[in-house]
């Protein structure tokens, strides 16, 4: 399935690569390249902050579970983990469970304040395959990575986190409509070829599913899925998923 959905236009189906960002190549010992990967997830840190993304996505993720005593969460794809550290900031009694699938990410995370966090746990989980009993989490929150995941893989997020967290939040890159788009890419093309995290974000860019493939996933996932979306065009796409039985 295209990233623009099962209706994506002529246009729209070439704006998609199937190359893959500095974050997701291993770097097999190569010192260079996981440098390259630690900037990244860095520069991801430092956006976050100055452009508000991490309180953002933080008063997104607190609304969910406003009716919630003392949430469980589960943080899937934390990169640095700030999302995580800003919720159990915010919330006295939350407890988060922060998780990549990137070892050296969660090594990075385990060293900082939240390895000594009394409400947090750090670890290593794939969002494909939860490591977690059926209905653990009161909610499961994937910020600025569902992107990375081709469509199989991006279908079973669907699966597990709604199996696992009583609602998966996803909060990821909006796909604008292709005049948009190619205008987006061709601004970042330039830069990209010497900074890896414009380098990393024309590719997110080009990899963003449409709510139309987002639909599509969770429908292939499991028809019982209910989707709320919201969001999209120069804000991120916000989708709420959970099971109707
Ligand atoms: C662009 S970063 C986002 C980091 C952070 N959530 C943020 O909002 O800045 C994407 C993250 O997704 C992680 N990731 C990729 N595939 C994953 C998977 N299958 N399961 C869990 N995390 C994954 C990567 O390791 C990376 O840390």
């Amino acid at each position: 399935m295209p990233r623009g959905g099962p209706d994506a236009s002529c246009l729209d189906r070439l704006l998609q690569t199937d190359r893959q960002e500095y974050l997701d190549r291993d770097s097999d010992g190569d010192a260079a390249h996981e440098a390259r990967k630690r900037s990244v997830i860095r520069a991801l840190d430092w956006t976050g902050e100055v452009f508000g993304h991490h309180e953002k996505f933080a008063k997104i993720a607190l609304d969910e579970v406003a009716e919630v005593p003392d949430p469980q969460i589960l943080e899937l794809g934390a990169g640095h983990g700030a999302l995580s550290a800003k919720l159990l900031d915010w919330h006295p009694t939350a407890r988060l469970t922060v998780t990549d699938v990137e070892p050296a990410s969660v090594a990075a995370i385990a060293a900082g304040d939240l390895g000594s966090h009394p409400r947090a746990t750090v670890r290593v989980m794939d969002a494909t395959a939860l490591d977690a009993a059926d209905g653990q989490f009161d909610l499961a929150v994937f910020a600025l990575s569902f992107h990375h995941l081709p469509p199989p893989a991006a279908a079973r997020v669907f699966a597990e986190g709604t199996r696992a967290a009583k609602k998966l939040l996803i909060i990821d890159l909006p796909r604008p409509p292709a005049p948009l788009h190619i205008l987006r890419i061709a601004t970042m093309l330039p830069l990209s070829l010497w900074v890896p995290f414009v380098h990393d974000g024309v590719i997110s860019s080009l990899r963003a599913y449409s709510p139309s493939a987002l639909r599509a996933l969770a429908a292939h996932a499991d028809p019982a899925i209910e989707l709320e979306l919201r969001g999209g065009l120069v804000s991120p796409q916000v989708v709420v998923a959970s099971r109707t039985r």
